[in-house]
């Protein structure tokens, strides 16, 4: 197949045919964005739409269309018990557990990605600075998980945290953690906490998956030679480097962990194998085993799906990348993929570099593969794939894969853009995706907070939330529901069982502050107070006319 471009296609046009040739380097950004069928479309559309999206902003506040309102849930530092656990730093995804027989009532699961040194010790802090031994633990706690009690208060109508519940705990970048099935890495079968907790999932056996994602910022990450040895990777971050003060193995780290969130018991599973995972998103097969879905969120790394061999558990499987150009999945599998004896001499390594495994066997160099849904009508599996500037894509997709007679299990898929980024599109970077009860699918973006109203992303403003029909003449196309403060990004999107909240992660806002003596943002308290990430609960009426409205469309 040729991998031309024809630059009169549009750019909706390319990137349908990119989604089945990524080896093509044309520059997207360069094409022209008038695109009058599309205009027409959305004009259309706005006259069909239950509110009147909003135009991008660049204020410091947590801005929302009418007929949407938000109350503070959580934020960084909140006290959670009296261990003196606190809130942890820079909340991403979120997975709520409702009490039996109740739906405004729970214990909600909420990852803490990573640090901004500088807040959390209350001076500035560069890449040179020293920091004491005591200070990295601070550090250590501050991220991974916590699980909180919420409940919808009878007095206010507004969801808040049940102060003090047994259930309230953390997880965090010091609590021991075994590996699944006793199994060793690198001499132990316990890791030190978790840490770069992005995305995740949840199984049908009511445990929530959370993913560490940029686990080379916190432990200098290795790569395998072919003699099996390993070296540091050239690339790899120092941006928090704890390796200056624990030499805990980074290979502990870039696992999938499954947590109890009733106990908080623990585990990571090399079964689905070792890479930045951005999220972990199950689909059950008609067998009743799980499969996973989980993108690595580097520029030009693969796409992964991880099939169980038994129902009920993801103790052992196959690992599978993708390759999108002959819509495959080849597994990462020593005896089925024979190649990977190039530089592999068991299985346990395959999946400890499990990078390395994919482009030995011909994954597809993906564009930031993130947040992964799977549409609840369809079954189509909805990918973000936010950018890739090393390709020339500054505003990313949402690729959509189709498995081989709808089943899970299938070998073979095909694929296709469903959504492209860009000012026509009027949303970049795509990163976070959530479904609500209709069917409809919500995403975030995620223009990095250096970059946020700059060059090509000034036309955006801040982050948003948008929403994004999925059915009737206005499906594919999003509207701007919500922007976020300075700085910051929305993550983590999650309806509540009933539907009546949409709960949301408000994350590094002021990030690119130059000091803590000059904050870019003071969200959410405002004043001169430092800013702080925060979970917040979106409701209002706008949110019911949306389910109406899709209702009609059908
Ligand atoms: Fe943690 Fe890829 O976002
Ligand atoms: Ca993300
Ligand atoms: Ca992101």
């Amino acid at each position: 197949m040729s991998l031309t471009f024809n630059p009169s296609q549009s750019r909706r046009e390319f990137l349908a045919f990119f989604g089945r040739s990524t080896a093509a380097v044309a520059a997207i950004s360069a094409f022209p964005f008038a695109l009058t069928a599309c205009s027409t479309t959305r004009e259309s559309a706005l006259g069909r739409l239950p509110f009147q999206p909003m135009l991008p902003s660049t204020a410091d506040e947590l801005k929302l269309v009418p007929g949407l309102q938000y109350t503070k849930v959580l934020e960084w530092g909140d006290s959670l018990n009296a261990q003196g656990e606190r809130f942890g730093f820079n909340n991403d995804f979120l997975q709520f557990f409702a009490a039996a027989n109740k739906t405004d009532e729970g214990v909600l699961w909420v990852n803490h990605e990573y640090l901004n040194p500088s807040f959390i010790h209350g001076r500035d802090i560069d890449r040179k600075s020293v920091r004491s031994k005591k200070e990295i633990e601070t550090e250590m706690d501050a991220v991974g998980g916590s699980l909180v009690a919420i409940r919808r208060s009878t007095d206010t109508g507004h969801w808040e945290m049940v102060k003090n519940s047994p259930y309230n705990r953390r997880v965090t970048g010091r609590t021991p953690i075994p590996f699944a099935g006793n199994q060793k890495i690198k001499g132990s079968s316990t890791a030190i906490g978790t840490l770069g907790n992005c995305a995740g999932g949840r199984t049908p056996w009511g445990t929530v998956l959370t993913c560490e994602e940029n686990y080379q910022d916190f432990y200098v990450d290795r790569e395998i030679q072919s003699d099996g040895t390993t070296r540091p990777m050239k690339s790899g971050s120092d941006f928090v480097n704890w390796s200056a003060v624990f030499n805990h193995p980074p290979e502990h780290y870039g696992w999938v962990v499954e947590v109890n969130p009733w106990t908080g018991a623990a585990q990571k599973h090399v079964s689905l194998g070792r890479f930045g995972h951005e999220c972990a998103t199950v689909r059950q097969a008609a067998d009743g085993r799980c499969v996973v879905y989980s993108g690595d969120d580097w520029q030009e790394k693969c796409l992964y799906k991880f099939v169980a061999d038994q129902p009920g558990n993801l103790e052992k499987g196959t690992l599978y990348t993708a390759n999108l150009e002959r819509g495959e999945w080849i597994p990462l599998d020593l005896e089925k993929s024979p190649v990977l004896k190039k530089l592999f001499k068991n299985q346990t390594d395959v999946l400890i570099y499990a990078r390395q495994a994919a482009e030995l066997v011909g994954g597809t160099k993906c564009h930031r593969p993130e947040d992964i849904e799977i549409c609840p009508r369809t079954g189509a599996v909805y990918i973000a794939m936010t950018n890739c500037v090393i390709q020339n894509d500054y505003h990313g997709y949402i690729l959509k894969l189709e498995e081989e007679n709808n089943d899970p299990l299938s070998l073979k898929f095909k694929s296709s853009t469903f959504l492209a980024g860009g000012p026509d599109a009027t949303i970049s970077c795509p990163d976070n995706l959530a479904f609500d009860p209709k069917g409809n699918l919500w995403v975030t973006s995620d223009i990095s907070s250096s970059k946020i109203g700059k060059g090509d992303y000034q036309p955006f403003g801040n982050n948003g939330l948008f929403f994004v029909p999925m059915s009737g003449p206005s499906a594919g196309l999003a509207f701007q529901v919500a922007s976020a403060p300075v700085d910051a990004e929305f993550t983590g999107p999650l309806f509540s069982p009933d539907g009546k909240t949409l709960f949301l992660s408000v994350q590094h806002p002021g990030e690119e502050s130059p000091s803590i003596h000059q904050l870019t943002s003071h969200w959410p308290n405002g004043g001169s107070e430092i800013p702080r990430s925060a979970v917040v609960a979106i409701e209002g009426p706008t949110l019911q006319k949306i389910y109406d409205a899709t209702s009609l469309e059908g």
